[in-house]
């Protein structure tokens, strides 16, 4: 290994400490390692490069906007062209419409869309859009299931309030009987249910529905006149083209869309079916930026390139071999490695060691040039090739090698 320098990374740092609160905010913030990059200088394809010129394959996709690859072609061409007219006008733009026609002819529940910037925009209007449909208050949505940093979805957060929460109830994940005891014990009183399609919280194996699970819950919400919102902020477009509910088998009043919609143009999208068209067109829903042509150029180009391949199939393959490649030679190192969620958004878990070995695992496969994350769901595009797994394969296996044998956490030992 060459040496691995991350000083202009560590002085930039420095300086943003200085000026940021924080240095680096956010989940840009949550996942600053000591001894790891901080800030990249150019990216391309699937790989990015550090300001200190270090390479990287990337399997956190900006967290999960970049599907198609950094700086593709025909959506980099797409966005100058848009640009070139105009950008942030005082009208709306026809690509407005073109996108919107692309997504109902895309996703099978969507007979409208509406924009914003964030995923979290997509998601606060699905609840005041089920909020005005029902005239009901309050939203349930599953715990440890994340939705964005407006204040009702910042439980334990400073800066939110009781009053902010008052309103939100929670059953864990893939609890049906859970949702059942809520509209009985709140009956008339819940406007919405709020779920990612499968649940990919941090810091735990993310789980798949249960046979049965979407089923049941959409029937609930049906008998009981509650808006089923689907979250496919993270999920969408790497589990069906159509949406991940049909991947599932079951429909949705209202999806959220947001993050590889514009493969990392900013763009959120609500879509939703015909008989919330009136809520969703009361709803005072705005932002100045929400108007922009170039980054809905970007989401009309993406969806145009997923549709032209097999983008899921590509992916999910790639994610397959990825993952079956890792918990091999991690076993033959005498790791296990768990890898959880759906293949294209795999996440890892060395399970017979303490969380600190596979922290420490995940900064020695960064330090080689392979860029993960300890505690989230890691994302593949189709950009990814059969070589970077080859190359990740190697690294990995560099990487438990460097950690030498395995010191295994009492739990496991006992076993
Ligand atoms: C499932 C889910 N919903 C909503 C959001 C919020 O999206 P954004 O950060 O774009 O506001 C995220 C972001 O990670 C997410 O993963």
């Amino acid at each position: 290994m060459q040496t691995y320098d991350i000083s202009r990374s560590q002085a930039l740092y420095a300086r943003a400490q200085e000026v940021i609160p924080g240095g680096i905010f956010g989940h840009y913030g949550y996942s600053v390692r000591e001894d790891g990059p901080k800030f990249f200088s150019r990216a391309e394809g699937a790989h990015f490069w550090d300001v200190d010129g270090n390479d990287y394959i990337d399997y956190m996709c900006a967290y999960g906007p970049m599907i198609l690859g950094y700086r593709h072609p025909a959506i980099e061409a797409a966005v100058e062209a848009e640009q070139r007219h105009g950008n942030t006008v005082s009208l709306a733009a026809p690509i407005m419409v073109e996108l919107a026609e692309t997504l109902v002819e895309t996703v099978a529940a969507a007979d409208w869309a509406l924009f914003g910037k964030n995923g979290g925009d997509a998601t606060g209007l699905a609840v005041m859009v089920a909020r005005a449909a029902t005239g009901r208050a309050k939203i349930v949505k599953v715990d440890g299931g994340y939705h964005g940093v407006a204040p009702w979805m910042r439980e334990g957060f400073p800066g939110a309030i009781p009053a902010d929460l008052e309103q939100v109830l929670k059953v864990p994940w893939n609890d049906a009987d859970a949702f059942e005891q809520l509209i009985s014990d709140h009956a008339g009183e819940i406007a919405c249910f709020i779920s990612s399609p499968y649940h990919h919280p941090v810091f735990a194996d993310n789980e798949l529905p249960a046979p049965g699970y979407w089923a049941r819950m959409e029937a609930l919400c049906r008998a009981n006149g509650i808006v089923l919102i689907v979250d496919d902020v993270r999920s969408g477009f790497r589990l069906h083209p159509a949406g991940s509910n049909v991947a599932y088998g079951f429909t949705p009043d209202l999806i959220c869309f947001g993050k590889a919609i514009g493969n990392g143009h900013p763009l959120a999208a609500l879509v939703g079916t015909d008989a919330l068209k009136d809520a969703a067109k009361d709803v005072y829903f705005t932002g100045t930026q929400f108007f922009n042509a170039a980054p809905m150029a970007a989401a009309k180009a993406t969806l145009d390139e997923l549709g032209k391949m097999d983008a899921v199939g590509r992916m999910t393959d790639l994610g397959t071999k990825l993952s079956d490649g890792l918990v091999k030679l991690a076993g033959q190192r005498g790791y296990e490695l768990i890898a959880s969620g759906i293949p294209a958004m795999p996440y890892y878990r060395l399970a017979n060691v303490s969380q600190r070995t596979h922290f420490a695992w995940i900064d020695e496969c960064v330090k080689r040039g392979v860029y993960m994350l300890g505690y989230h769901n890691h994302f593949l595009s189709t950009a990814h090739t059969e070589a970077d797994l080859q190359r990740t394969w190697e690294v990995a296996d560099a990487a438990f090698e460097a950690l030498g044998e395995p010191e295994l956490a009492p739990a496991a030992a006992a076993g």
